[in-house]
């Protein structure tokens, strides 16, 4: 019994580092010079985790994140993910991820999932 209730508490210790330990996909790789996925671990665009479902500009208020980033109004649901990810200028002018684009159909499909389960 003591043994079993050790486990259980270890998988739960466990449980939020699995959350965000699932597999990035390739079109990840362009994403990661400048975003983390850990909580809170800003480089030079703010972390993923948490990203889903928020308003642009608002997961994490201590990155200076851009003016028309914040005046954008979007909310981060698969569309509008979508969307920012394959034209950061054209769908946000003036925001400041340098970014061309995700291009490949499938690989933006990959990274909205992805980015989607990172959580907080
Ligand atoms: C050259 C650096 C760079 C690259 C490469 C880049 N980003 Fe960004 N990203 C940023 C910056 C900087 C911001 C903040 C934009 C602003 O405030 O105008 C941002 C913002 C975002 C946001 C909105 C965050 C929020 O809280 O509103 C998402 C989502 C995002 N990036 C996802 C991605 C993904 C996925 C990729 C890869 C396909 C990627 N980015 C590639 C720098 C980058």
């Amino acid at each position: 019994m003591k043994k079993m209730l050790g486990l259980a508490v270890a998988a739960l210790l466990l449980a939020p580092v699995a959350a965000n330990a699932q597999e990035a996909p390739k079109g990840f790789n362009a994403c990661k010079a400048c975003h983390k996925v850990e909580a809170g671990k800003h480089g030079v665009g703010p972390s993923l985790a948490g990203v889903f479902g928020t308003k642009a500009g608002t997961n994490y208020p201590e990155f200076k994140y851009s003016d028309a980033h914040k005046a954008s109004g979007l909310t981060w649901d698969e569309a509008n993910l979508s969307k920012y990810l394959a034209d950061p200028k054209g769908t946000i002018p003036g925001n400041k991820m340098v970014f061309a684009g995700i291009k490949n159909p499938d690989d933006l499909k990959a990274v909205v999932a992805y980015v989607k389960g990172l959580k907080k």
